[in-house]
């Protein structure tokens, strides 16, 4: 087999990748170790920036987002006594989505299978090779348990956290950047619709808490928990009764319904540099990795292959290699800003059971909530900053 960009891993970054350069007249391949059904079935987060819904659009992927999604204006800010509103529009001009992360994946299969390049499902033993050449390869064992080889241009290693490509650019000279926290989140669905027209992030004594949604009749909300806490000791009543705690407020009610997911999600910021050896290129969460706080784990994996998408088209079109050759500086700017960003939310908003700490945090909140300026850097960077810094 062989083709200009051998992809691996077909979440939200490798299967847009395909999507953007099928538009712009470049072949791909695209190589998944799951089932169709485990990608699509996914739970992942539901915020998309404007850039990712402009993205997303002019892929021609946004038809179902126009419909189902759910533009946002804003968010709340809460701390005892006070559930502050940021108004993105009034603040930088721009506002966000909610549409599920388990959508956006379905979108993109769909247009990929509807007469888009390959998509291989249930592959195994996945190995680039060859990345310092001119012609790498991909060897993998197909579904039906025959080893092939993918002669390739170009390699995308979007495979994820757990994924190979990352340590193959890592080889010798790669660095890693890391810091795990002492949290983590217990995340529910939950049929029920959402008692709050804008996503509520709540710092409180006994923990933070976020209130999101999925739909106008499903929410999904998030408890901080130990992060060695066990799923089976969170009863629903148990959850309900934190969460009506936790968002507490004078004449609001929660509403509760019937939960239908509950999981417990590790916290932790990472980053791998570069994003580039050779021929073979990192994007998403093969390079990096972001506390689920600020949003933006799928829309920086979004920036990078848009950005990824650019330097290839003219890589492969005009043989210039300018955009690949700063393609890793270019992401990375993003991905350190987005990172600070969201250990900043992270910081702000998780009690750490420091009361000094907790001092401080308040005093950040009532800032935001008193200073303009304040505020519109948090919504600034919440909505999504410019794609190339
Ligand atoms: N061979 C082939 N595919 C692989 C391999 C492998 N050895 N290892 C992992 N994969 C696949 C995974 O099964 C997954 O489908 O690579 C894909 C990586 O997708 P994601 O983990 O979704 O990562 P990415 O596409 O970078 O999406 C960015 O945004 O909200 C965040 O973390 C969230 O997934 C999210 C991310
Ligand atoms: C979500 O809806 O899953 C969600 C929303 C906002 C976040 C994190 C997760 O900051």
């Amino acid at each position: 087999m062989r083709t200009q960009v051998g992809i691996i891993g077909a979440g939200p970054a490798g299967l847009l990748l395909s999507r953007l350069l099928h538009l712009q007249g470049i072949d791909s391949v695209v190589l998944e170790n799951r089932s169709r059904d485990y990608v699509e079935a996914r739970i992942r987060a539901g915020i998309l920036e404007q850039h990712t819904v402009d993205t997303l659009t002019a892929a021609g992927l946004g038809d179902r987002l126009q419909r189902e999604g759910l533009e946002h204006r804003g968010i709340y800010l809460q701390y005892p006594g006070t559930r502050h509103k940021l108004d993105f529009p009034e603040l930088c001009g721009r506002t966000v989505w909610v549409y599920g992360q388990t959508e956006v994946t379905k979108d993109l299969i769909a247009a990929q299978l509807d007469g888009g390049p390959p998509l291989l499902f249930e592959v195994s033993d996945v190995r680039p090779e060859d990345v310092d050449g001119d012609s790498p390869r991909i060897r993998f064992t197909d579904a039906d348990g025959v080893e092939q080889v993918l002669e390739c241009d170009v390699i995308a290693g979007t495979d994820g956290f757990h994924g190979p490509s990352r340590a193959v650019v890592q080889g010798a000279a790669g660095r890693v950047w890391e810091r795990t926290y002492p949290y983590a989140w217990l995340g529910i669905l939950a049929d029920a619709a959402p008692a709050t027209d804008e996503l509520i992030y709540a710092w409180h004594p006994e923990g933070f808490a976020l209130y999101s949604m999925r739909s106008p009749s499903v929410s999904r909300l998030y408890l901080q928990v130990d992060p060695a806490e066990k799923i089976e000791d969170w009863s629903d009543d148990r959850i309900w009764e934190n969460l009506a705690t936790r968002f507490a407020l004078e004449g609001w009610e929660l509403t509760t319904g019937t939960i239908t997911e509950k999981s417990v999600l590790p916290m932790r910021s990472f980053v791998s540099t570069p994003m580039r050896r050779g021929r073979l290129f990192l994007a998403g969460d093969a390079a990096h990795i972001v506390p689920p706080t600020g949003a933006k784990g799928l829309n920086l994996a979004v920036a990078d292959v848009t950005l990824l998408a650019q330097a290839l088209v003219r890589l492969l079109h005009e043989k210039q290699t300018d955009l690949v050759d700063t393609y890793s500086d270019r992401a990375l700017a993003r991905v350190w800003r987005c990172t600070h960003f969201s250990w900043f939310m992270t910081s702000m908003l998780h009690r750490s059971g420091d009361d000094f700490d907790a001092e401080l945090q308040l005093s950040q909140l009532r800032r935001i909530a008193a200073s303009e300026p304040a505020a519109r850097e948090l919504a600034e960077n919440y909505t999504g900053l410019p794609l190339d810094l």
